[in-house]
């Protein structure tokens, strides 16, 4: 295992009922940007029981978050909250208003400048102010609520960026598994594929003398393909979303991470996918994940054959036969769960996709990708190719 340090601020308040904490962690006379999406919260009555207890607050309403967040949506929060002088943020909503809230408390003390040039000029991690934040997460899926990290889409580029800083971790999330009920069939799917690549990227690499890393990593994903099928089925079962929620959640808090080589460049490529067309994140890694592995097939085969008899209990063959049977399960799990994973079953126009994300990433200078650099453009391109 590498050397590490590690930190997680983040306090957890897990539970059915937890939501009812929410004013014992928010700073008394705090004035709050309530932040949300598109209104699922309203239907479901998350907005009404966080709304019950902020009474004694003074509550900046910020709807319209959309999934993917926009930065030109966000500038318009950014300029209510320095109107307003907010000096706490509560995003109420799924990865994507967690990460728009990110994106919030670094803008509204910014002074250098358009915020977008932190993402541009990957400076957000060197700032040194961010207003706090608080969480009820409602959908499980991509760790925000206990990690740095926020990915902002730019409309007028089409781009897709992310950012990560040490200020943005939550301070609190609150993570009632009864919000699972009524996320749909196709939220809940595309929640257990994310998780599930987050853990795959920072696994399948190669080996690195970590089995207690590796053992929380193949314990995440058993457990997200026991219980990815039953959740979908039934999203109303406390048990299963529970368990749901605190994988999705441990798949990316940093804690796997630590002191092992980490790849990421199956989402690097799934951002652009959902840039250029619109699909889903967790789609975008449906999509590429499984062609990465077969396109870095020799760097890789000796993790995915250990992944093969460990996660899906493959015991025959050599270590070439396991390996190339774990990706198939792989893209038979995926299916299972209800999602696709062609570029061509999510949009018409294709064909220059590969040499489209060739360019941009030669503009940025990822020239290489994956651990140690491995996954190059000339790789990139064969992995979006063979994912048409
Ligand atoms: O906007 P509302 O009306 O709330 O509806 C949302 C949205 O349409 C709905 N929803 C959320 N909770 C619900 C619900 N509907 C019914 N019941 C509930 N309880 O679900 C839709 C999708 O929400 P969104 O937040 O976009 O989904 P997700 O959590 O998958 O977030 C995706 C975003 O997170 C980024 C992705 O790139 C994408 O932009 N990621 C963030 C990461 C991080 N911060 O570490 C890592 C990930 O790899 C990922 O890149
Ligand atoms: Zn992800």
């Amino acid at each position: 295992m590498n050397s590490f340090e590690y930190r997680n601020p983040t306090k957890i308040l897990f539970g059915k009922g937890k939501i009812q904490k929410l004013k014992d962690n928010i700073p008394a006379n705090a004035t709050i940007l309530f932040a949300y999406g598109g209104g699922s919260i309203k239907k479901n009555g998350i907005y009404d029981q966080a709304m019950a207890e902020l009474g004694a607050y003074r509550v900046i309403e910020f709807s319209g978050i959309e999934a993917n967040p926009k930065y030109e949506t966000l500038m318009k929060a950014v300029d209510l909250g320095r109107k307003e002088k907010i000096d706490f943020i509560l995003a109420v909503g799924g990865g994507s208003v967690l990460d728009a809230a990110k994106f919030i408390a670094l803008a509204i003390p910014y002074d250098a400048g358009d915020p977008w040039d932190m993402l541009v000029n990957r400076t957000a991690g060197q700032q040194k102010k961010a207003i706090p934040i608080g969480t009820i997460l409602t959908l499980p899926a991509t760790g925000s609520e206990m990690n740095g990290n926020s990915v902002i889409s730019r409309e007028s580029s089409r781009e897709k960026l992310s950012f990560g800083s040490p200020l943005v971790f939550p301070a609190f999330s609150i993570l009632d598994p009864t919000v699972v009920s009524s996320l749909p069939k196709t939220q809940l799917a595309n929640g257990v594929i994310d998780a599930f690549s987050h853990v795959l990227e920072q696994y399948m690499t190669y080996p690195a003398d970590a089995p207690i890393q590796d053992n929380f990593a193949e314990g995440i994903m058993r457990t997200l393909i026991e219980i990815g099928p039953t959740i979908i089925d039934n999203p109303s079962d406390e048990i299963s979303a529970g368990n749901f929620m605190w994988s999705c959640t441990m798949a990316l808090n940093g804690l796997i991470a630590q002191g092992v080589p980490t790849d990421w460049a199956t989402h690097m490529i799934g951002h652009e996918l959902t840039a250029l067309y619109g699909i889903d994140h967790a789609q975008t890694l449906a999509i590429i994940g499984p062609n990465l592995y077969r396109v870095m097939f020799s760097d890789k085969k000796e993790k995915l054959a250990q992944y093969a008899t460990r996660v899906w209990d493959i015991r025959e063959g050599s270590t070439e036969e396991k390996a190339t049977a774990a990706i198939e399960k792989t893209v038979a799990f995926f299916h299972l769960l209800g999602v696709k994973t062609k570029l061509s079953e999510y949009t018409p126009s294709y064909k220059e996709t590969a040499a489209i994300i060739q360019d941009r990433f030669a503009t940025r200078k990822w020239t290489a990708l994956g651990e140690n650099g491995i996954v190059t453009l000339d790789k990139v391109k064969e992995i979006v190719e063979l994912s048409y």
